[in-house]
């Protein structure tokens, strides 16, 4: 593995090694992602390979110009009122950080796919991201530069310490400004649905296309089927963590119960004050979502090296960037199985 900085030359060396079939972890807008060329299938299978990640997780194709979207999706296959969707969402958030589902073109491989019949295509706003995909071959396949199941990276260091040789570049450019990955949304049928809260808040996207359908909510479909980022254990640290409201985990340090070697996650300074412990992790002073969400996986990934016995996380609140910190705290929470 070797470290580029995001100067042209590094990103120049990059790209062409996206061309030749190697793989590129970089920076983006929401984690780090770990790229390879989203049509070439033996770069495919090597992203699954280094993520130890089952064939059956489908990856999300990276583009960085608008043309791009119909060399990987089908928009055209769409009813009227989806293809409308479809134009204001990408006209209006991308670049940035939403994941669109789209019928997919048939060049697209199978293996990127999983064997769906659909494309997870997304248009990055962050400059390195956008520099690396155009000077490379304009659609590059990118997880979240992890092992599967594990917490997502947002810093350079993280992908160097979990993934290591298996990743023949990284290209280091500072933490990731948004910290949870992007909201991923179908929209290969009516109603649309919300496969995986993120980046950008569900409130925004209903602005644009009114009422959306949270699938796990409602139950229409078994998770893990429709996207398996919805696997219910996810996005976990190896030290067992449980989600407390705020006033459980008052009353949990109130109660002195005997928590050994735990360690407390507060979302707010406030809390960690009423609570009087004297310690504890805070996700952000002032209790600001989108604060918390660029702290959240930098911080559980310092907690899990303390090899404390449990994490007593805080909840945030349930609104903007809040949802998708409390969705990946209650998949990191949850063990065993899907
Ligand atoms: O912010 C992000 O999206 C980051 C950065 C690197 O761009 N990428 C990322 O990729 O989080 P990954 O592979 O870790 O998560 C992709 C999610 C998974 O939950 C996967 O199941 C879902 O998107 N997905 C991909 N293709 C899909 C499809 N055709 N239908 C439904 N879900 C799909
Ligand atoms: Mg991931």
């Amino acid at each position: 593995m070797k470290k580029l900085s995001a100067n042209e030359t590094d990103l120049h060396i990059a790209g062409e090694a996206i061309k030749d079939g190697q793989l590129v972890a970089f920076p983006t807008e929401t984690v780090y992602g770990l790229g390879g060329d989203g049509f070439n299938r033996s770069a495919l299978a090597r992203i699954f390979a280094a993520k130890k990640r089952p064939r059956f997780d489908p990856l999300i194709i990276h583009i960085a110009e608008m043309d791009a979207l119909d060399r990987v999706g089908d928009r055209g296959v769409l009813p009227f009122s989806l293809r409308e969707k479809a134009a204001v969402l990408s006209r209006t958030l991308w670049p940035g950080p939403l994941t669109l589902v789209l019928p997919k073109q048939p060049e697209v491989p199978d293996l990127a796919t999983s064997g769906l019949n659909t494309v997870a295509i997304r248009f990055p706003s962050h400059p390195v991201a956008r520099k690396l995909i155009a000077y490379s071959t304009g659609a590059v396949a990118a997880p979240s530069a992890n092992p599967f199941g594990y917490l997502s990276p947002t810093r350079a260091k993280h992908v160097e310490e979990l993934l290591g040789d298996a990743v023949d570049f990284i290209i280091d450019a500072g933490p990731a400004d948004i910290g949870v990955e992007s909201t991923v949304l179908d929209l290969t049928q009516e109603p649309v649905r919300l496969l995986r809260p993120g980046g950008t808040p569900r409130e925004r996207i209903e602005e644009l296309i009114g009422r959306i359908e949270n699938v796990e909510k409602t139950g229409s479909a078994p998770a893990g089927v429709l996207s398996p980022g919805m696997l219910k254990s996810h996005y976990a640290p190896k030290t067992p963590l449980i989600l407390l409201t705020r006033d459980e985990i008052l009353r949990q340090i109130a109660s002195h119960k005997p928590a050994d070697g735990a360690v407390y996650l507060f979302f707010d300074e406030e809390t960690r004050e009423a609570s009087g412990a004297a310690d504890g992790f805070v996700l952000s002073k002032k209790g600001d979502c989108a604060e918390a969400a660029a702290s959240l996986f930098d911080v559980l990934h310092q907690i899990d090296k303390l090899s404390a016995g449990y994490i007593y996380a805080q909840e945030a609140p349930e609104r903007g960037l809040g949802t998708a910190i409390n969705d990946r705290l209650a998949r990191a929470g949850a063990r065993g199985g899907v």
